[in-house]
């Protein structure tokens, strides 16, 4: 896909993005072999000839097969700067991604080796990009409440690193009042919450996020619009949704990219940001999402300029950050309108 360069150069945030689903298949094949793990694949065209998904569980037997071969704080450290060389040129100034601690402390992978290492790379962001980052841990949801609350206590020791919790993994049979109990215990310790909803779920998941889980944006949210009142609830609770375009299309979760919904979000007065999940499988990074909805939806550059406006808005940065940051993506916007 040819990326613009008005998207090339516009600063934005990227707020949806799993670490783990950064994960080129390049990087997945050197660090399994330098680990001495066997992967199912041994090349890289028979690694992205695997990634035809029709549905979100497809998708996670694999994604959660190809972090297998992450064993070291280095491998983890090593991911985490590869996203971010990435990202860097497509001028995203501030990241919220996501981890699975669970997908690694499952295989016997200590919390702190993973930690430790996405840490790494979050300061390698910092210190070689300017690129600011908050992290974001994740509990599984196929597991049970119990499993998420000893992912939590884990988790307290890293509490300086780690900014929020959020939840993933198979929605459908997995709703969110599930994790009440540890979310509010999470809000009680000072970690922001988040929650994907709504993709393959229902809308009353994303209703159940917001008031049983005390989250503060929605990930992904599509299904939302499927109930008017809880949409305009909503938009007037300024409730952001991470959008995630191409991760909607190679999931089954929209037909085609032409029917994404985002239009209908915007115009029912959404903060809408646009984000790319993960990246390394679904054939894009965030730019690559703004660009196909330019191409599928024809949504004009002062569109995607508020989106990115919203991606400020939305994050978790701290004012001054948040400040700077806009005030850098209106000095584009003005640049660009005098040039
Ligand atoms: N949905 C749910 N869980 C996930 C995803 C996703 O798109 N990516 C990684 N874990
Ligand atoms: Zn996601």
């Amino acid at each position: 896909m040819t990326v613009s360069q008005f998207i090339r150069n516009l600063p934005k945030a990227e707020l949806h993005v799993h670490i783990e689903g950064t994960f080129e298949p390049e990087l997945m094949l050197a660090i399994a072999r330098r680990n001495g793990i066997s992967l199912p694949f041994s090349t890289v065209d028979e690694t992205r000839a695997a990634y035809r998904f029709s549905n979100l569980q497809d998708f996670l037997d694999i994604y959660y097969q190809g972090v297998s071969a992450l064993q070291t704080e280095k491998d983890f450290r090593d991911l985490t700067c590869a996203y971010f060389d990435r990202v860097a040129v497509q001028n995203v100034r501030h990241a919220e991604i996501f981890f699975d601690p669970q997908a690694h402390t499952a295989r016997g992978i200590p919390f702190a080796t993973v930690c430790r290492g996405i840490v790494r790379g979050l300061k390698y962001a910092q210190q070689t990009h300017g690129i600011t980052s908050r992290l974001i841990m994740c509990f599984l949801r196929h597991l049970d409440e119990m499993d998420a609350f000893a992912t939590l206590e884990q988790a307290m020791p890293f509490q300086r690193a780690i900014y929020g919790v959020g939840l993933d993994s198979g929605e459908a049979g997995n709703p969110p009042g599930k994790f009440a109990r540890v979310f509010a215990a999470a809000r009680a310790a000072g970690f922001r919450c988040v929650a994907h909803a709504g993709e393959e779920g229902p809308s009353d998941y994303v209703e159940e996020a917001v008031d049983l889980l005390g989250v503060q944006r929605i990930d992904h949210g599509n299904r939302a619009l499927e109930d008017p009142a809880l949409t305009a609830r909503l938009a007037e609770l300024g409730m952001p949704l991470t959008v995630c375009p191409l991760s909607n299309h190679m999931l089954g979760v929209v037909g085609a990219l032409d029917q994404h919904p985002l239009l209908a979000m915007l115009e029912a007065g959404l903060s809408v940001t646009l984000n790319s999940d993960d990246p390394a499988y679904f054939g894009g990074y965030v730019n690559d999402n703004y660009q196909a909805m330019q191409d599928h939806l024809a949504v004009d550059d002062a569109t995607l300029a508020r989106i990115a406006q919203n991606s400020f808005h939305a994050s978790f940065l701290e004012p001054q950050r948040r400040a700077e940051l806009l005030a850098e993506l209106d000095a584009y916007l003005r640049a660009g309108a005098s040039a």
